[in-house]
């Protein structure tokens, strides 16, 4: 078979939700210049048949051609005879999960943005997928534009992964960028983002790491061969005495000034690491890293995801995390793996099992605190000693693990926040 002659009959395909992204694929999906593009690549384009959202009436700005579908009935759109693809935007664990699982089990192929989804419910959806035969693919649900998932199943599946890292969650990077450049605290921070529209009105999804947790677990099961318990995974920064918030919500602008002192960048960053078979050590929280660092220079709403793999090192993969038009990149070329016959995202990878993961803070790390109590004349000998380098009231210490750091710290200050120091590879 001569590739180039592609698949001959296009694809039906049945869009749910046009919001930010949804709106983006419809437009492309009908531009005529897009469709020549695809087919000049010898792939028949994918045909836009119908769209399902909850009132079909309501303008949105898009032209829709009169041969193009309309309907609020989703339940019997993604089971119609008329479609062979549904591509899930509406967001959420439902209706988007029902909507899915529908599609799926009555043989049609599924491509969603649906982090929380597929963090949630993917091992469930991979076996439903893989029971009819159908295709599962979820590109644009991590790092929107950035490929990532189809690289790290294709491109590197010549490497064992031992690590996967990065800062994924553009509304929380873009204010931790703000705090540290322009010092300003989170709050004013967080409301300026909230009325540009970089963060939702209910910002908890994003500043309490749920979204960063979510995309990570999808890479973990991707680089690892494991779904994680996402709602297992740890998302808060060490604390003293306890823990301290999840995400970002705790950080203070004074640690981000006292760690730029010492050369360092405090970012959101999910990770994952590999163990003996799978994946061993997950966690989402800030840390501390060389601010020259790649995940240390990443500012603002980029994403950057780091692949540690042997034999190829250190590769990255990094680009607009988010946003109407970047995402669609992700589904479109989904759309067109699927018109390839190129099958599930996991591609060859064997059925993954659902398994809670623990973080790594048992660990000997090197830590990053401020305690603002302290003035350098004053320090305790107990951190002088385990300080490797101290600025005013910042320090980082020797490697040690969490238990032996907060020993130290209980008397000093009950309140620090310390961060784990993130090696590079
Ligand atoms: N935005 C991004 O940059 C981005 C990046 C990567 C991945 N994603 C993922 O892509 C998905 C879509 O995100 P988005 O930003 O495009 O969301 P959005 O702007 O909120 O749009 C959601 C769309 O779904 C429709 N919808 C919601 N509930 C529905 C229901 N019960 N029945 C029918 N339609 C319903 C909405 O309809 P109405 O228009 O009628 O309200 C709207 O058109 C999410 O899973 C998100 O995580 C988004």
């Amino acid at each position: 078979v001569d590739p180039r002659d592609g698949n001959r009959s296009p694809l039906r395909v049945a869009l749910l939700g046009l919001g930010t992204v949804g709106k983006a694929v419809a437009q492309q999906l009908l531009d005529t210049a897009w469709r020549s593009g695809v087919a000049a690549r010898g792939i028949t384009p994918p045909e836009l048949v119908a769209v399902g959202v909850r009132d079909p009436d309501r303008p949105r700005g898009l032209e829709l051609p009169s041969a193009v579908r309309r309907t609020d009935a989703l339940d019997d759109l993604v089971v119609d005879d008329g479609i062979d693809v549904v591509v899930e935007l509406i967001g959420g664990l439902q209706p988007a999960g029902s909507l899915v699982g529908r599609a799926l089990e009555s043989g049609r192929h599924v491509v969603t943005g649906n982090k929380a989804l597929l963090a949630c419910e993917g091992h469930v959806l991979e076996s439903a997928a893989r029971e009819a035969g159908t295709a599962l693919r979820f590109e644009a649900s991590v790092a929107g534009g950035v490929p990532v998932l189809a690289p790290i199943v294709n491109d590197l599946a010549g490497n064992r992964i031992d690590a996967i890292r990065g800062i994924v969650n553009g509304t929380t990077n873009h204010i931790l960028s703000a705090m540290a450049e322009d010092g300003r605290d989170y709050e004013d921070v967080l409301s300026e983002a909230q009325e540009r529209g970089y963060a939702e009105a209910d910002p908890s999804g994003d500043v309490e790491a749920w979204d960063a947790a979510y995309k990570l677990a999808i890479l973990a099961r991707l680089g690892f061969g494991e779904w994680p318990e996402a709602t297992s995974l740890r998302r808060a920064a060490p604390a003293v005495v306890a823990d301290a918030p999840a995400g970002i919500t705790g950080v203070r602008t004074r640690e981000l000034e006292r760690a730029a002192s010492l050369g360092l960048s405090i970012k959101l960053v999910a990770r994952a690491e590999r163990g003996r078979d799978g994946c061993s050590r997950a966690s989402i929280m800030p840390v501390a890293v060389r601010g020259t660092s790649p995940l240390g220079s990443t500012g603002g709403v980029t994403n950057l995801v780091e692949v540690i793999a042997e034999p190829v090192g250190r590769v990255a993969f990094r680009g607009p995390g988010a946003g109407g038009r970047a995402t669609s990149s992700a589904v479109l070329a989904d759309l067109l793996a699927i018109a390839r016959g190129e099958g599930s995202t996991w591609g060859p990878l064997p059925p993954a099992p659902s398994v809670t993961i623990p973080d790594d803070l048992d660990e000997e790390h090197s830590w990053f605190f401020v305690a603002t109590s302290l003035v350098g004349a004053h320090t305790p000998p107990r951190l002088s000693e385990i300080a490797l380098a101290a600025d005013d009231e910042a320090f980082v210490t020797r490697p040690m693990a969490l238990a032996a750091i907060r020993e130290r710290l209980a008397p000093v200050d009950p309140s620090i926040t310390i961060y784990p120091l993130l090696a590079e590879a």
